[in-house]
């Protein structure tokens, strides 16, 4: 059994940098991870899944990073996801080596139809690898991770017999996917109480739940899944992962949160038992959501529960009489729990460098003295704009500055010309790290069309424009704007993210972002992904 083990906690296990980070166009460079995993330690999380390092040695680089940076003795288990297959087994061992407390996870269908048709292996294939490949995986960490892929669709006896070998062989987690989003909770609940009842060692490891949203139900499988026994969640912030995503980790932490008497007996507690049900620090939750849809480029829609920009807006005059009046007609939690009104005017255009780096400490962004004389540039210039600035502004500025690398076609400039009695026009001036300067310019239907139209003379990548949005950063007129855009080029999506006072230069950032990701990936090539890839059948 993992020595994370109590019986009346739910672990956290935080896979959006490895599952979300696996939804299309939110790809993530090295830096950006790190900033992630340190933001999900600052969460409190109790486990952060860091990536799937044999993919690519960029994905290897960013889970050693995150084992050896995040990993420390009273910090997170770091995690690394291997197929059944002894070079992925190999690549997450060396990955995680630099955690105090490092975990393999890996994985192998039990379903008839991933057996036989990804796989292309019977019953007893997949049994003696499980076995051998878990005992493997034990020579390289005692934590070790079992999953049988597409569990939700597996005869439960065969998948039974699995876990059961892959305990004896030394699993103390087993992980119960339901890789596609095909169960309902009432199913979900069913099997889990089913594993309970029929592997005869499982009081031997901790049983896990994963789930995909393809229906909606993943939060709600997983709460049942609480009832009948499942004692760790994986789960994504803002619930981003394959397809329609994971299990959202603030929705779930917060159901928990918020009706904890409920679930309490569940966990063997007295019914009125205050203490909480997970380790997550509920007022880094906001923050934690901001941060991951800014770096990944994966919008939250305003009526998302929990972070989503309405779901502490009262707008209508009956409820804002109602909640004046008292809190409790119409809200169950309150916005602090997740940190939203935390962050309040902190600095003005006076405040000294020292002051803004201590800040930043604060919020969790230890920069480097070059990042931060970037930063501190930009802030004084929001400064001199902006009556207030905040610490979501603050955050909003690092985030930019997070995600500028790699940066291969850099902004000059830009200018347009528009109005409603004239053709919109724009200039750009791109730099390249050889130092040349490339300047064209373009009309559109719109600034930012124009704009848009001017880059791709300049950088001249084919690219189709799918998602632009703007959101401001704060209330009032002076607000920054954070675009995010999407491009889509020969089947793969990349994102892209800024925010500046200027709309239009945040524009053209965002789009430069994108297609700095987009040339990267071009020039070194696309990652493994660990369930689809032609690899996956094989090398086992
Ligand atoms: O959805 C899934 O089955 C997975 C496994 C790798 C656990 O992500
Ligand atoms: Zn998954």
């Amino acid at each position: 059994m993992s020595n994370l083990s109590q019986p009346d906690r739910i672990l956290i296990f935080d896979t959006t940098l490895r599952d979300g980070e696996q939804s299309p166009g939110a790809t993530l460079n090295v830096d950006e991870k790190l900033t992630i995993a340190r933001q999900l330690a600052r969460l409190g999380v109790d486990i952060i899944e860091a990536g799937f390092p044999f993919a690519s040695p960029g994905d290897f680089e960013a889970v050693q990073k995150i084992a050896d940076q995040v990993g420390t003795e009273d910090g997170p288990v770091i995690c690394g996801l291997a197929r059944a297959t002894k070079q992925d087994i190999e690549a997450a061992g060396n990955a995680i080596a630099p955690a105090a407390k490092g975990r393999i996870h890996t994985f192998i269908a039990t379903s008839d139809i991933h057996m036989q048709y990804k796989l292309r292996k019977n019953r007893e294939e997949v049994l003696a690898i499980t076995k051998e490949m878990v005992a493997y995986a034990k020579t390289f960490t005692d934590d070790v991770e079992f999953s049988p892929e597409d569990a939700g669709r597996s005869d439960p006896a065969f998948m039974h017999q699995v876990l059961e070998a892959a305990i004896a062989a030394g699993a103390t987690t087993v992980n119960i996917p339901d890789t596609v989003g095909y169960l309902t909770p009432s199913e979900f609940g069913t099997m889990i109480r089913g594993i309970r009842d029929n592997v005869p060692n499982i009081d031997q490891a901790i049983i896990s739940v994963h789930g995909h949203n393809d229906l909606g139900l993943a939060v709600a499988n997983f709460l049942e899944a609480v009832k009948n026994g499942a004692r760790q969640l994986e789960c994504t912030i803002n619930g981003i992962g394959e397809r329609a995503g994971n299990a959202a980790l603030e929705e779930l932490v917060m159901a928990m949160h918020v009706r904890r008497s409920y679930y309490n007996p569940f966990l063997g507690r007295p019914v009125e038992s205050d203490a909480p049900l997970t380790h997550i620090n509920t007022q880094e939750i906001y923050q934690t959501s901001r941060l991951v849809s800014n770096l990944t480029g994966m919008f939250v829609q305003p009526n998302k529960a929990i972070v989503g920009a309405n779901a502490f807006a009262h707008e209508s005059g009956i409820h804002q009489d109602g909640v004046l009046k008292n809190k409790l007609t119409y809200e169950i939690m309150d916005a602090e729990s997740i940190g939203l009104n935390k962050n309040q005017i902190v600095l003005g255009k006076h405040s000294g460098r020292n002051a803004f780096r201590s800040r930043l400490k604060e919020l969790g962004h230890d920069l480097g003295d070059q990042d931060l004389n970037r930063a501190f540039v930009r802030f004084k210039d929001l400064a001199d704009k902006k009556k207030t600035v905040t610490d979501w502004d603050i955050l909003a500025l690092v985030n930019d500055e997070t995600q500028q690398a790699p940066e291969h076609f850099h902004l000059e400039l830009v200018q347009v010309s528009c109005g409603d009695h004239s053709c919109p026009t724009a200039t750009v001036t791109l730099r390249t790290p050889e130092g040349q300067e490339l300047t064209d310019a373009a009309t559109g239907t719109g600034p930012v069309d124009a704009v848009y139209k001017a880059v791709n003379r300049v950088v001249n990548i084919p690219n189709e424009l799918i998602e632009f949005s703007v959101q401001s950063v704060t209330a009032g007129i002076d607000a920054m704007g954070e675009v995010t855009i999407r491009v889509r080029h020969e089947n793969q999506v990349f994102s892209g993210h800024a925010a500046n006072t200027d709309i239009v230069v945040a524009s053209t950032q965002a789009y430069l972002n994108a297609l700095n990701r987009l040339y990267t990936t071009l020039q070194s090539g696309q990652a493994l992904h660990p369930q689809r890839d032609e690899l996956a059948t094989a090398t086992l």
